[in-house]
């Protein structure tokens, strides 16, 4: 299956993805993870997309596009992938489905986690990242065990500032590709408030 999450910043897709990928078998490609990996390298990437990250804006097309067709052309994402975070433009979504038709494939489905602005900062905010096994909390909503909290990271770009100028990009520039996808009838909504397993069963009921 090749999927994609889409939704507002905190919508909870990689908490969702996380839960998916085990049962998919495919491989989670998320270009926000992918970004911050090659700001941790100091690669000549990371060094460009740190500063439009830190404050909360998209990184160029050029850039992500380039790193997300040169990974799902990797043979693990020959059965399969689900992309979160990528396309987050129109012309993202366009390159994706050039990418597509030229290697003979397609979108199978599109899910679009839908969570109110409002609640949007405080999912932000108290979000935590554990950096060795990836798993991600909220202080409130997901606390994490007393033990695992000194190692845990708060993104830099979970600030009220970085989360509100990421939300008013989300709505100026990824808005616009639910209707491109949902022209093409590959757009299934989830409700994405309640807790996250109430979330998950949504998805799987998308997905059936
Ligand atoms: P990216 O890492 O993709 O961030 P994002 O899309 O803003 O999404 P998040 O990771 O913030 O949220 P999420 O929906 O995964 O929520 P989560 O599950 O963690 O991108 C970061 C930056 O990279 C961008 O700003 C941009 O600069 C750049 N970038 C990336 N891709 C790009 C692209 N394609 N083009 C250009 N630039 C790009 O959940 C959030 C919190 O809520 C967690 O604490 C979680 O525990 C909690 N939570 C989850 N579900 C629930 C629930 N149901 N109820 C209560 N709490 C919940």
């Amino acid at each position: 299956m090749r999927m994609i999450l889409v939704g507002p910043p905190g919508a909870g897709k990689g908490t969702q993805a996380s839960r998916l990928v085990d049962k998919l078998g495919i491989p989670h490609i998320s270009s926000g993870d992918m970004l911050r990996a090659a700001v941790k390298e100091g690669t000549a990437m990371g060094v460009a997309a740190d500063r439009f990250m830190k404050a909360g804006q998209l990184v160029p097309d050029d850039v992500v596009i380039g790193m997300i067709l040169e990974r799902i052309a990797k043979p693990d994402c020959a059965t399969g992938f689900m992309l979160d975070g990528f396309p987050r433009t129109i012309p993202q979504a366009e390159a994706l489905d050039v990418a597509m038709t030229a290697a003979g494939f397609v979108i199978d489905v599109v899910l679009l986690f839908e969570v109110p602005d409002a609640m949007i900062v405080e999912r932000g905010v108290g979000r935590r990242n554990d950096p060795i096994t990836g798993r991600i909390y909220h202080v409130k909503f997901d606390p994490p065990p007393d033990e695992l909290v000194d190692r845990l990271v708060h993104r830099k770009d979970d600030t009220e500032e970085a989360i509100d100028k990421r939300l008013s990009y989300y709505h100026a520039w990824t808005a616009p590709i639910v209707p491109f996808y949902e022209g093409k009838g590959l757009l299934r909504r989830v409700d994405g408030v309640g807790t996250p397993d109430q979330v998950t069963a949504r998805v799987n009921v998308a997905l059936s």
